[in-house]
């Protein structure tokens, strides 16, 4: 059978995911450590996982409607307004497999073929491949470490083309940890208004910021009605097993991307809506005391890997936000790639090549931070060691 006349160009075409290589190797390997993963090592807080049980004692077991229980999305609605001051009403809001999902559906709902999408350079794995599926274009905007990876309103408008559609503004960054304040996100959102295109922000870190607050581009002056605001669950209340997010986007462009959710999943799970419902409505009692318990730890986490790896001669800047580091080993003579595969063999340590975020990562490694302490604390003294070699 000739598989590759029977897969689509798209499916052959796109790469695996460049974080997901050396898993199967850690898995076998006692002695790793993986700082490559990208979730938190906390268990969801109790109350979140209590609300899902009980959920199913009472037999909620059904489907829910297409876009969510009604009550999920008006907490949501709420959240996002006293949190972030990005008002959507719950019927502009749809509840998603993951923010995984919501990209997926945001993407398919406005990209025609050949339309391009301009996307930060490094940024999360999956937006260059979705918008591929989508039959669009992903147009990278080269963010350099001397800016703080910060993508400037020159470089979005030079990379704008009369097939530019949307935009997408990944902050906080994965891989890179970049939060833009006020003044750098309105600089591109200016760009953005000024070429009619869309805004869709990915703001799955918000609640995890150290020192500089997250801010919404829906927020700002005359963007909601041209941002698709995706988030979820996963990072800040410790969920991403139960893959539950969510999007939220003026009515037109919701009511297009609710069509492609009711074909392709129907509804997220009834019993993680139910958990959802208690990480927002529970929390709001405590102000996110969990959230912030967990916020505290990778704060001390962040700080102790990025003196360290900056001691041992790997530049390394300060994330102000997410859960990872991305220092730069240009100064060992080795691509990301390289320096990823050598350390894991020498050393049993896992960390993913910059270049599976973007060509812009090529001397560059992300390490994730979302790990105990006294594996980080291991897993340095490890690199120090390779590094040294
Ligand atoms: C920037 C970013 N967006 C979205 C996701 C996907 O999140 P979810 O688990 O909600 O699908 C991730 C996961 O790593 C991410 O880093």
């Amino acid at each position: 059978m000739d598989y590759d006349k029977i897969l689509s160009r798209a499916a052959r075409e796109i790469p695996p995911s460049g974080i997901r290589k050396f898993f199967s190797v850690v898995e076998d390997d006692p002695e790793a450590i993986s700082l490559g993963v990208g979730e938190p090592d906390f268990v969801t807080p109790w109350e979140i996982r209590d609300a899902a049980i009980k959920s199913i004692q009472k037999g909620y077991t059904a489907y829910t409607s297409n876009s969510g229980l009604k009550r999920l999305r008006e907490e949501i609605s709420e959240y996002q307004q006293t949190r972030f001051n990005a008002r959507y009403c719950p019927d502009e809001i749809i509840v998603t497999i993951g923010a995984s999902e919501a990209i997926d559906i945001t993407v398919r709902a406005i990209v025609n073929r050949g339309e391009e999408v301009l996307v930060p350079d490094p940024s999360f794995v999956s937006y260059s491949p979705v918008i591929t599926l989508a039959g669009g274009v992903a147009v990278p905007v080269a963010c350099s470490m001397e800016n703080g990876f910060k993508p400037t309103a020159e470089a979005l408008e030079a990379a704008i083309s009369p097939r530019t559609k949307a935009v997408i503004l990944p902050f906080p960054n994965n891989p890179t940890g970049t939060v833009l304040n006020c003044a750098e996100l309105s600089a591109l959102c200016e760009v953005i208004k000024k070429h009619n295109l869309i805004a869709i922000t990915d703001e799955i870190y918000a609640e995890l910021t150290y020192g500089e607050s997250h801010v919404s581009a829906a927020a700002l002056n005359g963007m909601r009605e041209r941002t698709v605001l995706i988030s979820g669950f996963s990072k800040a209340f410790a969920m991403t097993g139960w893959r539950i997010g969510y999007v939220c986007a003026p009515r037109e462009i919701v009511s297009a991307m609710l069509k492609i959710h009711q074909y392709a999943i129907m509804c997220a799970p009834t019993a993680a809506q139910y958990a959802a419902l208690a990480a927002l409505s529970c929390g709001k009692e405590t102000h996110y005391a969990a959230v912030e318990e967990m916020r505290e730890k990778y704060d001390m986490r962040r700080r102790f890997m990025v003196s360290e790896l900056n001691a041992m001669g790997l530049s390394c800047p300060e994330p102000s936000g997410a859960f990872y580091v991305f220092p730069s080993i240009k100064s060992t003579g080795l691509t990301g790639g390289e320096f990823a595969e050598k350390l894991l063999k020498a050393k049993h340590v896992a960390v993913v090549p910059g270049d599976a975020f973007g060509s812009a990562g090529k001397y560059h490694v992300r390490m994730s931070y979302a790990t105990g302490m006294n594996k980080i604390t291991e897993a340095i003294k490890r690199i120090g060691e390779f590094v040294k070699q």
